[in-house]
């Protein structure tokens, strides 16, 4: 039997769960004319891959459990149940244009930590629970890290209930639609940690040939739903000084954000208007109403204090100067995430060990691990990937070598963890 620190995971196994789980939603991308994954939160797909995962997680020896946001939790029992539990998750919802890795990775690096385990006959004193979480991309019902955040208690149960998409389905029919609307407790016993490993979504790994990235935090984020109301009018017949073109307060916004980034006064902002739908969407008719969304990111709260307050004043002076309302909604908001220090030292040891290339950064992306920072000792360990490490797109890809020395990595670490004698003083 190999020595701890020479188990390694199955990469092949491991790859060929990614591609598996990346069939569920596959659909064919017009831009790219790639295959890509759309499984939106609780959508029939999502279910579909909710099943395979759960069958998954039954075929090795996992202990079930569903809770009532509809997070699913596989319990591998160790063999002093005093001891805290270490988990171990991410997300298997995706964008509507995605890539097969995004959050699933991490999943699947979960299970197959417990088929490493199984495989080496290794009974550890500390369980293992192996998690996926709801809605952790916010795009259907518009906030992030939904299953998470309300498991670990910054969202009540019943406001996320009450969430509703675009076609005005509720967050509580969806779980009931797919059978996931569970009734395990929502809140569970501490964890001694929450690991998480997860694709940068980003170049920073592979522009500098690094094999891992040591997560030392994720940056602040902040999502609004902006209505904006102006007036209907001819296109040909109407002045330019008697309009109200809610279109043209819209691409305002979106300029002066632009600007505000480039001005290099709020830190390293990064603002997009991914959403803007002009109404009626007529070419000869002054838009009467457009809807825009605004997702800022930022390395420093204080930056994004600025942002805030400058963004309303932004608001403000073009109702006033095109004549248009601006209704603004805060859909997510979450302060930077430091991940623990300890744990960041585990993640760097592993990766040193294995003899791997690393570098600590910053997660441009939010992850679950952000919401169990609050709750326990959290930590991330991140893979480059291909194409400058693009993501929400089907051109996301990492190799096989890049997957297995992340999980191999995850693998250490929790190994480290799951032998401890007793959980340290919190
Ligand atoms: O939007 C994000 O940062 C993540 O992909 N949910
Ligand atoms: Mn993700
Ligand atoms: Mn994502």
């Amino acid at each position: 039997m190999p020595a701890i620190g020479d188990l390694r995971v199955d990469s092949e196994r491991l790859y060929a769960s990614v591609q598996a789980l990346g069939r569920i939603g596959a659909y064919r991308d017009a831009e790219t004319g790639l295959k890509g994954v759309n499984r939106l939160a609780l959508s029939a797909a999502d279910g579909e891959a909710r099943r395979q995962l759960v069958a998954r997680m039954v075929e090795l020896g996992l202990e079930v459990e569903v809770d009532p946001i509809g997070n699913v939790y596989g319990l591998r029992p160790g063999s002093d149940p005093a001891l805290a539990p270490l988990l171990i998750g991410s997300h298997i919802d995706s964008v509507p244009t995605a890539g097969k890795f995004d959050g699933c990775l991490g999943v699947l690096s979960g299970l197959e930590i417990v088929r490493v385990l199984r495989d080496a006959d290794l009974a550890p004193r500390r369980s293992l629970v192996v998690s996926f979480f709801t809605e952790e991309e916010g795009c259907r019902f518009g906030t992030d890290m939904l299953g998470s955040a309300v498991a670990t208690g910054r969202i009540g149960l019943q406001e996320a209930y009450a969430l509703r998409d675009r076609d005005g389905v509720s967050v509580r029919e969806a779980l009931e639609a797919i059978g996931f609307l569970g009734g395990a407790p929502l809140h569970r016993p501490t964890p001694r940690a929450f690991l998480e490993l997860h694709i940068e979504q980003g170049p920073v790994l592979a522009a500098g040939a690094h094999e891992v990235g040591v997560v030392s935090g994720v940056q602040a984020i902040r999502w609004q739903e902006v209505q904006i109301t102006g007036r209907s009018a001819h296109a040909g017949t109407t002045p330019m000084n008697l309009r109200r073109d809610a279109g043209l307060a819209a691409a305002r916004v979106n300029v002066a954000l632009r600007e505000m980034c480039a001005s290099g006064a709020y830190g390293g902002m990064r603002a997009t208007c991914g959403v803007t739908q002009a109404l009626p969407g007529r070419i000869n008719i002054v838009p009467a109403s457009c809807r825009l969304s605004v997702d800022l990111r930022n390395l420093e709260d204080q930056a994004m204090a600025a942002v805030v307050r400058d963004l309303e004043a932004l608001y403000t002076r073009i109702e006033s100067e095109e004549g248009v309302h601006i209704e603004r909604r805060v859909t997510a908001e979450t302060g930077t995430v430091a991940f623990d220090p300890a744990l960041r030292g585990s993640i760097d040891g592993a990766a040193a060990r294995l003899g791997l290339d690393r570098l600590e950064l910053v997660s441009g992306a939010g992850h679950d691990a952000q919401e169990w920072a609050r709750l326990c000792p959290a930590g991330m360990v991140f893979v480059p990937g291909e194409n400058e490490g693009i993501s929400h797109n089907p051109r996301e890809y990492s190799s096989p070598e890049q997957c297995a020395a992340g999980a191999n990595v995850l693998l250490q670490v929790a190994l480290e963890l799951l032998d401890e004698r007793e959980d340290p003083p919190r």
